[in-house]
C-alpha cells in the first residue's frame, strides 16, 4: 500500500489500515480488481508437467502460483504438493482449515494416480503394493490397484495417506518405478476433462463433499455440527 500500488475506487491510497466496504468498493491492486470475497474460496488445477508446487518462486522454473487466480484470490495456498514431473489434479484453496483437516494423517483421503511404470507389473507386486509396501519411513496403508492397459504397464492406484513422494516410492520399493505420474482424483473429486494448465472454481456441492471426505474424524464432523 505504502508504495502507492492500491487503488480504492481508482484513487490509489496509502494509509495502512484505510477501510473499504466490500460491498461497494471497488479495490486494486496494480490496476487488476481484487476480488473482496466474503467466503473462502476452493479451486482445482489441472497442474501440466515441470511446474513447481510453490507460491513463491526461487528460480526461473514456472511455479503453481502463476496459473491460479492469485491476484482475485491473494489467499490461495496449494493443499499438498504435487511432484515438478507430476501432473493432474491439484486444489487450492483460502480456506486454512480445510487444507490442514484434509492433509491430516488421520483422515485418509484417497487420492487415485494412473502411474505409467517402467516394466509390466508383476502380481507379486502388484499384490506388494495393495498389502502396503514397506519403505524407510514404514510400511504404507494398504492400496487398492488395478492394471489400467493390457501390456500392464498403467496402473491405476489409490492411496489414503499423502507422504513424500509415496507413489514413486512404492513402485520404486516393489522393484517397477515409475516412468511418468498423473492424479486424477482427490477424495470425491475427479479432474474430469479439465484441460492442463486450467483451474476452476468448486461449487459449494463439491467443497461440501469435500469436507466430509476421508475416513478419520475432524473437520467435516466438526463443521457441521
Ligand atoms: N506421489 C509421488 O511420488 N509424487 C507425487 O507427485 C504425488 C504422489
Amino acid at each position: 500500500m505504502t508504495a502507492g500500488r492500491v487503488t480504492v475506487n481508482g484513487v490509489v491510497v496509502t494509509e495502512l489500515g484505510s477501510k473499504v466496504d466490500p460491498c461497494i468498493d471497488e479495490v486494486a491492486v496494480d490496476g487488476k480488481v481484487v476480488r473482496l470475497s466474503d467466503g473462502p474460496i476452493t479451486i482445482m488445477l489441472h497442474k501440466p508437467a515441470g511446474v513447481i508446487t510453490t507460491m513463491k518462486a526461487q528460480s526461473d522454473k514456472p511455479i503453481v502460483a502463476d496459473l491460479v487466480p492469485t491476484d482475485e484470490y491473494p489467499g490461495l495456498y496449494p493443499i499438498g504438493r504435487l511432484d515438478a514431473d507430476t501432473t493432474g489434479l491439484l486444489l487450492f484453496s483460502t480456506d486454512g482449515e480445510l487444507g490442514n483437516a484434509l492433509l491430516h494423517p488421520s483422515r485418509h483421503v484417497s487420492k487415485t494416480y494412473l502411474a505409467r511404470v517402467k516394466k509390466p507389473l508383476s502380481d507379486e507386486a502388484a499384490r506388494k503394493l495393495r498389502e502396503g509396501p514397506e519403505l524407510d519411513d514404514g510400511p504404507t496403508q494398504p492400496a487398492e490397484v488395478v492394471f489400467a492397459d493390457e501390456g500392464r504397464k498403467l496402473v491405476r492406484i489409490t492411496i489414503h495417506e499423502g507422504r513424500y513422494h509415496q507413489v514413486k516410492r512404492m513402485f520404486e520399493a516393489v522393484g517397477d518405478p515409475v516412468v511418468s505420474l498423473h492424479r486424477e482424483s482427490f477424495g470425491p473429486l475427479k479432474l474430469g476433462d479439465l484441460k492442463p494448465g486450467k483451474w476452476r472454481i468448486l461449487s459449494d456441492d463439491e467443497v461440501a463433499a469435500l469436507t466430509r471426505s476421508g475416513r478419520g474424524e475432524g473437520y467435516g464432523e466438526t463443521r457441521q455440527s
